[in-house]
C-alpha cells in the first residue's frame, strides 16, 4: 500500500506488472454469459464478469408507456440500468439516481444506433438492466448482457454490442478494469462496439491520458470487445442448440 494524503492507496502492479488479482494488462475478468434465463421476459441474459453480476431483461417492441413519448416514425429505446441497494459495499440508496440515469440514457442511445428502430413505429422497445453485484464495468456488463437479450427476444438489429472498460493503472493501459483500479486508476475508458462496422456506440471517459495512450487504450478496448462477442455468440448458441427440435426423420 502507498499513501496518499490520509488515504491508502494499493499498489495496483506489481514489480512483474501483474495486477492485484493476478491478471496482465491485456486480460479480461472471467466472463460468462447466457441467455433467456427470465420466463416473463421477450428476452433475458444473465452476465457474471469477476465479481459483477448483472440480469438484463428485454421486452418489445410494444406499446409506449408514457405514451407521450411515442414516436410517430420509429420505435424508442428506453433503457432502465438499476443497480441494488445490496450491490455495493456502502448501502445503495434505492431507486433512480443521477449515475442511474446518465447510464441509462447512454445505453438507450447506444442501442438506438444499432436497433432497426424506424421499423417499428409508434412501439417501444425495453430494456431494464439490473445489476445485482458490482465490482466496476457494471455499465459494459449491462451493455453485454442486454445485447444478449435484445438478440434472445429477436428484436433485429444490426450486430451484437460488446462492450469493456479499459484504462489506465500504475502508469500501464490495462483492459477491464476492477473495482481498485477503477477507484484508484489514472483512467477509466467505457467502450461498446459494434464489431461487424468497427462503429463505437458508446464511449467515456474519466481521469487522464495522453493522446498516443488513448489510442493505445481504444485499440485494447477493441480487442478485449471480439473476444467478448465470441462469448456472447456461444450464449445464444447455446441457448438455441438445447432448444431446437430434434431433426425429423426422412422416410427414402
Ligand atoms: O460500474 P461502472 O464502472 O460502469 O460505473 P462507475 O460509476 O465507474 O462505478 C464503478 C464502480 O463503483 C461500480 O461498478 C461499483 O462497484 C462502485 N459503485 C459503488 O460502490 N457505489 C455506487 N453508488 C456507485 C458505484
Amino acid at each position: 500500500m502507498g499513501s496518499v494524503g490520509a488515504k491508502e492507496v494499493p499498489q495496483l502492479l506489481d514489480a512483474q506488472g501483474k495486477r492485484i488479482d493476478g491478471r496482465g494488462l491485456e486480460e479480461l475478468r472471467p466472463l460468462s454469459i447466457e441467455a433467456g434465463v427470465l420466463r416473463r421476459a421477450d428476452g433475458s441474459a444473465r452476465v457474471e464478469w469477476g465479481d459483477n453480476k448483472v440480469l438484463a431483461a428485454v421486452y418489445g417492441p410494444r406499446e409506449v408507456h408514457p405514451r407521450h413519448l411515442q414516436q410517430p416514425n420509429k420505435a424508442v429505446v428506453q433503457c432502465r440500468y438499476n443497480m441494488a441497494s445490496f450491490s455495493v459495499d456502502e448501502r445503495k440508496r434505492p431507486g433512480l439516481d443521477r449515475r442511474s440515469q446518465e447510464i441509462s440514457k447512454v445505453i438507450s442511445e447506444a442501442f438506438e444506433s444499432v436497433l432497426f428502430v424506424e421499423e417499428y413505429p409508434r412501439t417501444s422497445i425495453d430494456i431494464y438492466i439490473e445489476v445485482l453485484q458490482a465490482n466496476a464495468g457494471t455499465r459494459c456488463a449491462g451493455v453485454v448482457a442486454a445485447s444478449v437479450a435484445l438478440a434472445d427476444a429477436g428484436i433485429p438489429m444490426v450486430d451484437l454490442v460488446p462492450a469493456v472498460a479499459v484504462g489506465k493503472i500504475g502508469g500501464q493501459i490495462a483492459l477491464d478494469l476492477k473495482k481498485e483500479e477503477d477507484n484508484y486508476g489514472e483512467a477509466d475508458l467505457p467502450m461498446a462496439l459494434v464489431p461487424r462496422s468497427g462503429r463505437l456506440v458508446l464511449l467515456q471517459m474519466e481521469g487522464h491520458m495522453t493522446h498516443e495512450e488513448l489510442k493505445r487504450a481504444l485499440d485494447l478496448g477493441v480487442r478485449g470487445c471480439q473476444e467478448i462477442y465470441q462469448k456472447q455468440k456461444e450464449a445464444l448458441r447455446t441457448r438455441y442448440r438445447l432448444e431446437a427440435p430434434a431433426p425429423t426423420e426422412v422416410e427414402a
